[in-house]
């Protein structure tokens, strides 16, 4: 489901189900379940035969959700946690720099939750293959049900192996290995033996430490790496709001503007001027839209350490 769409909701299929702008849960439609939260009942019935988007009703209230369809994007904002996971600007700079594309093969380590998993195969699919490998034993059985669940299995292997310990088992069939390990820089020569020789290969390698990043910097030399980067993604979230535009004159004789009336006080002066329009701090100011960052943006969760691997010369 997670890279076919369809139109409507069948019994058995996975929702995402919309609370509003900072919630989202997950839930699989099943005739006769009941999905109960604080904005009502909502009968799975109801949900069966509906359109993906559309709004169902609480049967009892008058709270309502919307149903939408499983993306890898959603997904990774309502993924159950059980490591620390990727985020969109990393998946999409990620995915971009490593040329990833339909019919691409690549090599994952660890799945951890499955977060950039569900991206990667979506991204190759339908004719790439992602091999994805795990040493801790809960997080590989865990991921194999969710990639089942999902149907991504025609697109994604999971297999419970140390990586450093083992290597991948994989030797030059791979365009692209990401590494989301603790000792990358132990990972290289695998890499390197799994990677295509007869096109470019392509690594990536997601640190949160800079030491990280200087140790696997260097291994990626000393394995005849080149092109050797780093780049840190920083996503800036912006929110728009109204704000009452200062008036002149009560700024020139040093009156007193609140730049943030409440939603009741703004209602009470647009009932007060009948005008349509609410109004600031003590009378006649019109209103301006904003755009500012929100004060919770997300800063730093990794560096990306990204090389290539030149073809062979004989190819
Ligand atoms: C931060 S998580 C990966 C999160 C993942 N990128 C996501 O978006 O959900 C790192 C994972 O690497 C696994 N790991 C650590 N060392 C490993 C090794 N030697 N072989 C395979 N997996 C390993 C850990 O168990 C952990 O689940």
């Amino acid at each position: 489901m997670f890279h076919q769409y369809k139109t409507l909701i069948e019994d058995g299929d996975l929702v995402v189900v919309y609370l509003n702008p900072g919630s989202m849960l997950t839930t699989t439609v099943k005739a006769g379940d009941m999905l109960n939260n604080k904005y009502g009942n909502f009968r799975h019935d109801d949900m069966i035969g509906l359109k993906y988007g559309s709004m169902v009703k609480s049967r009892v209230g008058t709270g309502f959700v919307y149903l939408l369809h499983p993306t890898p994007a959603l997904w990774t904002q309502v993924v159950p946690h059980r490591t620390q996971i990727l985020y969109l600007p990393d998946i999409s700079f990620i995915s971009m720099y490593l040329d990833l594309k339909p019919g691409k093969v690549v090599l994952e380590s660890g799945t951890g939750s499955g977060s950039f998993s569900h991206s990667l195969a979506r991204t190759i699919a339908p004719t790439g293959h992602l091999y994805t490998f795990e040493y801790h034993e809960l997080r590989a059985e865990t991921a194999r049900k969710e990639f089942i669940e999902h149907k991504l299995t025609d697109v994604v292997t999971i297999e419970h192996r140390d990586v450093l310990a083992n290597g991948f088992g994989k030797v030059g069939i791979a365009d692209a290995v990401f590494l989301d390990l603790p000792a990358p820089w132990d990972a290289v020569a695998a890499a390197k033996e799994s990677l295509r020789r007869d096109t470019t290969g392509r690594v990536c390698s997601f640190s949160p430490c800079i030491e990280q990043v200087q140790r696997t910097a260097l291994a990626l030399d000393e394995h005849g790496f080149s092109d050797i980067r780093m780049y840190e993604c920083l996503v800036k979230d912006y929110e728009t709001r109204t704000l009452p535009m200062p008036d002149i004159e009560e700024a020139i004789n040093g009156q007193k503007i609140n730049f943030k009336p409440n939603w009741s006080e703004r209602k009470k002066r647009k009932l007060e001027s009948g005008s349509g329009t609410p109004t600031g701090e003590g009378g006649a100011g019109s209103e301006i839209m904003i755009s500012k960052p929100v004060d919770q943006a997300r800063g730093h969760t990794s560096y990306l350490t990204f090389a290539i691997l030149a073809p062979e010369a004989n190819n």
